[in-house]
C-alpha cells in the first residue's frame, strides 16, 4: 500500500505583493556597557542555534511537523536567535520553502535595499531572493552583518540551500550579536558607542574632475548633487554624498548617517552588537579575498568621519571570528534567524552554488506597499558583477 500525500492547493503568487521592509527599531540610548557585559557574564548566554534534523517519520508528516511545533520553533527563534532544519524534503524547492515559512505564520517583506535594484528574486512569486551566488563574487568573502541599514531592518530571515557549492566552500555562517557584545573589550565598545559609526556604501572615483581647472569645483558640486538626487534615494538609506572621507579628494562616497554599533533587542531589551563593520571595514576587506568593483567598496568611520584605529578593527575581527558558526547546508536545509540578534555571512566557494533567502517583518505592524526597483547606476553595478 502506498500512502498518498495530501494534494496541496497552488499558492497565490506574491509578485508585487510584498510590503516594504520595516523601519529599523533603534533603542540605543544610555547603555551602561560595562554593567551589561557583566550581566551577560553572570547570567550566561544559552546556545543560540537549535538544530532539528528530520528522519523519515518527520519527513512523512510534511508541513504538519511545522504546524505542530510552531510555538516551540518560534519561541526558540525569538529567545535564542536561530533555528536550523536539516534533512527536510519539503524545502527543496522555492515553493516548498515558502510553504514552510507560511506554515510558521512568518510575514514576508522586501529586502531592506530592494528599491536599489541590487537584489534579484530567485522566485518573485514565492518572495524568495537569490543569495550572492554569482561566479564573479565566489571568491569574495562576505563578513558578518545584520540585514539592516540605518533606516530599514528585516525582523527575521529564512535562508535556504537548494544546492551547496559544487566544488568546495560557500558555507553560510552566523554569529550571536549578544556574545560579540559580551566579549569585545569594553574600551573598544565605548569608543565606538560614544562616537558612533558611519558606513560608506559606495565609491565613485571622479578623478577626471581634477583636470577641469577652474571648473573643477562646480563640476564636483554638480556630480554630488546629481548622484545625491538620482541614485542615493533609490537606496532609501539616508545617504550623504561626501568627497574625500578616505583621503582621496575626488572620491565621492555615499555615507550612511551616524548610528550606534550597539542596539537593544526590540523584544528582549538586552543590548547586542548591531554593526556591520566586520563586513564593511575596508581595512578587513583589503586583507581578505574581495572581488567587488571599486564602486561597490565600503568602509566604516567613526561618527565624525575620523579613522577607527586598525588595532580596534583587528580586535572586532578576532572576537567576531571566535563566534562564527559555519553551517554546511545541504539541499533543503533551512536556517531561520532573528535579524536583530544574529549576524550572518558566507565563505568563499568554487563551482556552482544556489542558496536563497526570504525576509520577514514582525507581522503586526502597519505596512507600506511594494516600491519599484530603481535602475540607473544600480543596474550598472549589477552588470559589473555578473
Ligand atoms: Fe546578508
Amino acid at each position: 500500500m502506498t500512502l498518498a500525500l495530501p494534494r496541496m492547493e497552488p499558492l497565490p503568487p506574491l509578485d508585487g505583493q510584498l510590503p516594504d521592509c520595516p523601519v529599523t527599531i533603534w533603542n540605543s540610548e544610555n547603555i551602561d556597557i560595562a554593567a551589561e557585559q557583566r550581566r551577560y557574564k553572570e547570567e550566561g548566554i544559552p546556545e543560540s542555534l537549535l538544530e532539528i534534523v528530520a528522519d523519515s517519520e518527520i519527513n512523512a508528516q510534511g508541513l504538519a511537523y511545522f504546524e505542530q511545533n510552531k510555538e516551540m520553533i518560534m519561541n526558540h527563534l525569538k529567545q535564542n536567535g536561530a533555528v536550523i532544519f536539516k534533512n527536510f524534503d519539503i524545502s527543496k524547492t522555492p515553493e516548498g520553502f515558502r510553504r514552510v515559512w507560511e506554515t510558521l505564520d512568518m510575514a514576508p517583506c522586501l529586502d531592506p535595499i530592494h528599491n536599489s535594484g541590487l537584489r534579484s528574486f530567485l522566485s518573485s512569486r514565492d518572495g524568495v531572493y537569490e543569495e550572492v551566488n554569482k561566479k564573479s563574487l565566489a571568491k569574495h568573502y562576505i563578513g558578518l552583518h545584520n540585514e539592516s541599514t540605518f533606516k530599514k531592518t528585516a525582523t527575521f530571515g529564512a535562508f535556504v540551500c537548494f544546492s551547496p557549492a559544487s566544488e568546495s566552500g560557500g558555507e553560510f555562517f552566523i554569529a550571536d550579536g549578544a556574545k560579540i557584545f559580551r566579549d569585545l573589550r569594553t574600551e573598544v565598545l565605548e569608543s565606538l558607542y560614544n562616537k558612533g559609526v558611519r558606513i560608506s556604501v559606495s565609491n565613485l572615483d571622479l578623478d577626471f574632475l581634477g583636470a577641469l581647472g577652474p571648473l573643477k569645483e562646480p563640476a564636483m558640486n554638480f556630480f554630488k548633487g546629481l548622484i545625491g538626487s538620482t541614485v542615493a534615494p533609490k537606496f532609501d538609506m539616508d545617504l550623504d554624498m561626501i568627497y574625500g572621507a578616505d583621503g582621496k579628494p575626488q572620491r565621492l562616497q555615499a555615507i550612511e548617517h551616524r548610528q550606534s554599533p550597539i542596539n537593544r533587542h526590540p523584544e528582549t531589551g538586552k543590548p547586542v552588537w548591531f554593526c556591520n563593520i566586520h563586513n564593511h571595514a575596508r581595512y578587513l576587506r583589503d586583507k581578505r579575498p574581495c572581488s567587488v568593483p571599486e564602486v561597490g567598496m565600503t568602509d566604516v568611520y567613526y561618527g565624525d568621519l575620523s579613522h577607527i584605529p586598525n588595532e580596534y578593527v583587528d580586535h572586532i575581527n578576532e572576537v567576531s571570528e571566535k563566534h562564527i558558526q559555519n553551517l554546511a547546508m545541504q539541499s533543503g536545509d533551512v536556517l531561520l534567524i532573528d535579524n536583530y540578534r544574529m549576524l550572518h555571512g558566507r565563505q568563499t566557494f568554487a563551482g556552482d552554488r544556489l542558496h536563497a533567502v526570504s525576509w520577514f517583518r514582525k507581522g503586526d505592524e502597519a505596512v507600506t506597499p511594494q516600491g519599484k526597483p530603481g535602475n540607473l547606476l544600480n543596474s550598472a553595478v549589477n552588470s559589473l558583477i555578473k
